[in-house]
């Protein structure tokens, strides 16, 4: 059993990544959930997450409220391709569960320093890494509980947000710029990866026309989702926070390389953009990018774990 932390910012493709966790709960769990400001505003991600988790039945994994803006640029929402309530125009049920703890990073830290000594956790964040790159300055003792870190951001193929860079990590470079160069073992899920594991317009139609409560959840997410600017023509819908859970639980259905990532910090038109090269490999700051999947067995494998959550 792998302990993971998700750090995220619900949002619809977070969402399926929530889904994948709590489908795996054979392989993974879920220590905690932080609500990181991202695609939605922190209490709109707070809200969605703890929503998410007690519709998917995570009921005793507990939320709490991560960084509400990044460290140094201004807070900037991705309500364009997620919606107003960051959920499109899904409503989650309501729920009474609360945020475990006012200090969200704090509760963080005390959870993975109280693991067992042979334990550790693997963070998956899926939005702007400013939580993570907190943890690791505010709480130094964590980092050799950390086993390694799954995220999902970063390019070495232009931008999603700007020509240059990924919404993830243009969202906040700073702290990227920390976590990238911390030396903890890292798996980056950028678009090399993502624009290429995906759901057809079809199999979204398909889970929109379930009346599985669960299923039809997520076809209505996923619908909005496929009509964005920049879905709209693609035949191929890039689920991109579900990489991080698929590779934890299916690492052979990826291939990938180690690379030196170095984030633009500045303020000119290229900030955010994770500049990748595999030429001078800086051993403490190799990340794994993953760049190869095979499609197929990715999409058979979240389908089916969405099958196996009845609503
Ligand atoms: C990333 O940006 C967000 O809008 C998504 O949730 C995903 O984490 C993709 O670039
Ligand atoms: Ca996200």
């Amino acid at each position: 059993m792998k302990n993971i932390w998700l750090d995220s910012d619900p949002g619809i493709d977070d969402a399926v990544a929530f889904a994948m966790a709590a489908a795996s709960s054979d392989e993974l769990n879920v220590l905690g959930i932080t609500a990181v400001s991202g695609n939605q505003s922190s209490d709109r991600v707070t809200r969605n997450a703890l929503r998410l988790s007690a519709m998917l039945g995570m009921d005793d994994v507990p939320v709490v409220r991560g960084a509400r803006e990044p460290l140094i640029k201004k807070v900037a929402d991705a309500a364009e391709f997620h919606g107003e309530s960051g959920l499109g125009h899904f409503t989650a049920p309501a729920t009474a569960k609360t945020v475990a703890a006012k200090n969200g990073l704090l509760y963080m830290a005390v959870s993975i320093l109280s693991l067992p000594a042979e334990q550790k956790v693997t963070l998956v964040p899926t939005g702007p890494l400013t939580d993570i790159a907190l943890l690791l300055k505010t709480f130094p003792d964590v980092r050799e509980r950390i086993e390694r870190i799954v995220f999902m951001g970063g390019s070495s193929i232009g931008g999603n947000v700007t020509d240059k860079a990924e919404f993830n990590i243009w969202a906040d470079p700073d702290a990227a710029q920390i976590v990238l160069h911390s030396g903890i073992p890292t798996v980056m899920c950028g678009l090399d990866i993502t624009l290429q594991c995906g759901l057809t317009k079809p199999q979204i139609a398909a889970l929109l026309a379930d009346t599985d409560p669960i299923k039809n959840a997520y076809g209505q997410m996923l619908s909005f989702y496929a009509n964005v600017p920049g879905n709209e023509e693609e035949p191929l819908v890039a689920i991109h926070d579900a990489v991080t859970i698929i590779y934890l639980t299916h690492p052979e259905l990826f291939g990938g390389k180690f690379v030196t990532v170095d984030v633009d910090c500045g303020k000119g038109a290229g900030n955010g953009e994770t500049i990748c090269t595999d030429a001078h490999i800086d051993a403490d700051n190799a990340v794994y990018m993953l760049n190869e999947v095979d499609l197929p067995a990715f999409q058979r494998v979240l389908l089916g774990k969405l099958d196996t959550l009845k609503g």
